[in-house]
C-alpha cells in the first residue's frame, strides 16, 4: 500500500481547525466567558426571505410525484446557470449558462481542480493567502513559488518572471481584502498566456465591491478566456456557508495541448460529483430575483457597516490596517510587536475575542491579524472596544 507522503508536508492542523481547537479549549476552561468571534469568515445573517420561500417551494416539490427531481443535470440546473450569467452581464462578461458548473461551494472546486493538471506543476501563489490553494498544491506534489506580498506591493503581487503553470489570485483578497485594479490584472492575463499558464481566480468576495471601477471578474481583461477558471461562491454573497452552492466558470474555448478543460472538468465533475441539490439550486437562483438581489445586499450593508466599526476602532488606536472597503476582511497589523499567534492568544485571553493570525496565511503573515466584518453589529462594536482596551494596556 503507498499513501500520499506529501501530506507529510502539510502543517498539522487546517489554519481554521486549530483556530477553533484553542477557542474550544479557552471555552471549555472558561465556560462563562462571552467569545466573540471575528475569526472564520462565516456569515451571521439570516437567508434572505426570497431565498428562504423558493428553498421551502422547492423542498414541497419534492414531496409531490408530479414535481419530484432526480437527479439534476451534470452541470447544474440551467436556471440557475442563465441567472449566473446574467449576473456577470451586469458587469459587462458574456458567459454562456454552458461555462459554467454549479457546486457545493468555491473552496471544494479549487482543491479538486487540481485533478485536471498532472503532477509535478509549479504553482504561483501569494504570501499572505487562503491557506487553500497551498495545501491543496503541497497535497499533489506540486512545487510551490510565493509571489511576495506585502506592505511594499499593497499586497498585490504582479508577475515577477518566473515560470508557471498555475497562477492563483483572489480578488478582493482574502486574507488581505486588497483589490486588483483592472490593469494589473490585465498583466497576470498577458503573462499566463505568455507561459501558457492557467489562471486561477478566486472571485468569492466580488459582491464587495464598491468602487464601480474594480473588476468583479478575471473575465472583464480581455483574453482572460483563453487562460483562466474562475471560482465564486453563494456563501459570502448570499449566506450560504451552511446551505453550501458555488460555481465555477470553466470557458469553452480553454485548451492545453489539445485537450479541453472545460470537457476535462465536465468529465472530472461527472465521474466524482453527483450535483447540487434542487432545492438548493432553485435557493441560489432565487439570489439573483429583484426581491433577492435587494435583501441580499441588505445583509452585505450590514457586514460593510460593520468593516467600517472596525477600521475606526482601529484608526483610533492608532494601528495600520487595510481591506474593509471592498472586501469583508481588514488586515491590520499586530501592535507591539507581538507575533501574529502571540496577538491572537492575548486577544482570546484578556478579550475573549477571537480572529485569525496571519502568519497562518504564510509566512508574510507574520505579525499581521485578520478580522472579519462577518460578525453581528453589536458584536463587533463589543469586540472592538475590548481590543482597543487591549491595545490600550500594550502600548
Ligand atoms: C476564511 O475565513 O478564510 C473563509 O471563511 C474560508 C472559506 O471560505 O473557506
Amino acid at each position: 500500500m503507498k499513501l500520499n507522503e506529501h501530506f507529510s508536508s502539510l502543517e498539522r492542523s487546517y489554519l481554521f481547525s486549530q483556530i477553533a481547537r484553542e477557542v474550544d479549549d479557552y471555552q471549555s476552561a472558561h465556560p462563562s466567558a462571552e467569545v466573540i468571534r471575528l475569526g472564520i469568515g462565516d456569515v451571521t445573517r439570516p437567508l434572505a426571505e426570497a431565498v428562504v420561500k423558493a428553498f421551502a417551494d422547492a423542498v414541497y416539490e419534492q414531496g409531490q410525484a408530479a414535481t419530484f427531481h432526480g437527479y439534476g443535470p451534470e452541470q447544474g440546473y440551467a436556471f440557475l446557470r442563465e441567472a449566473i450569467a446574467a449576473h456577470y452581464a451586469t458587469f459587462q462578461v458574456q458567459l454562456s449558462a454552458d461555462d459554467i458548473f454549479i457546486s457545493d461551494g468555491a473552496k471544494s472546486d479549487v482543491g479538486n481542480i487540481l485533478d485536471l493538471f498532472g503532477p509535478g506543476n509549479t504553482a504561483l501563489i501569494p504570501d499572505p493567502v487562503y491557506p487553500v490553494y497551498r495545501d491543496t498544491n503541497q497535497m499533489a506534489g506540486n512545487r510551490i513559488r510565493y509571489l511576495d506580498a506585502g506592505r511594499h506591493n499593497g499586497f498585490l503581487p504582479l508577475p515577477d518572471g518566473r515560470p508557471a503553470d498555475l497562477i492563483y489570485l483572489c480578488s478582493p483578497n482574502n486574507p488581505t481584502g486588497a483589490v486588483y485594479r483592472r490593469e494589473q490584472l490585465k498583466q497576470w492575463v498577458d503573462y499566463a498566456r505568455d507561459l501558457g499558464a492557467i489562471i486561477l481566480f478566486d472571485a468569492a468576495y466580488e459582491a464587495f465591491l464598491q468602487d464601480e471601477y474594480l473588476p468583479h471578474s478575471i473575465y472583464e481583461i480581455e483574453g482572460a478566456r483563453e487562460c483562466a477558471i474562475e471560482f465564486c461562491s453563494f456563501s459570502k454573497t448570499a449566506g450560504f456557508t451552511g446551505t453550501r452552492c458555488g460555481y465555477t466558470v470553466v470557458p469553452r474555448e480553454l485548451e492545453r495541448g489539445g485537450f479541453s478543460l472545460h470537457d476535462m472538468w465536465f468529465r472530472r465533475q461527472s465521474t466524482k460529483f453527483n450535483g447540487v441539490s434542487y432545492p438548493v439550486q432553485r435557493a441560489a437562483a432565487a439570489v439573483f430575483s429583484p426581491q433577492g438581489e435587494t435583501q441580499c445586499r441588505a445583509s452585505i450593508e450590514v457586514y460593510r457597516q460593520n468593516a467600517a466599526i472596525i477600521c475606526e476602532a482601529l484608526r483610533g488606536c492608532g494601528i495600520w490596517h487595510v481591506g474593509g472597503e471592498n472586501a469583508p476582511y481588514i488586515w491590520m497589523q499586530c501592535p507591539g510587536g507581538l507575533s501574529s499567534w502571540e496577538f491572537f492568544r492575548l486577544l482570546l485571553n484578556r478579550a475573549g475575542v477571537v480572529g485569525t493570525p496571519g502568519s497562518g496565511f504564510g509566512k508574510n503573515g507574520e505579525g499581521y491579524f485578520r478580522l472579519t466584518a462577518f460578525g453581528d453589529t453589536e458584536k463587533t462594536q463589543q469586540a472592538m472596544e475590548r481590543i482597543a482596551d487591549v491595545i490600550g494596556r500594550i502600548s
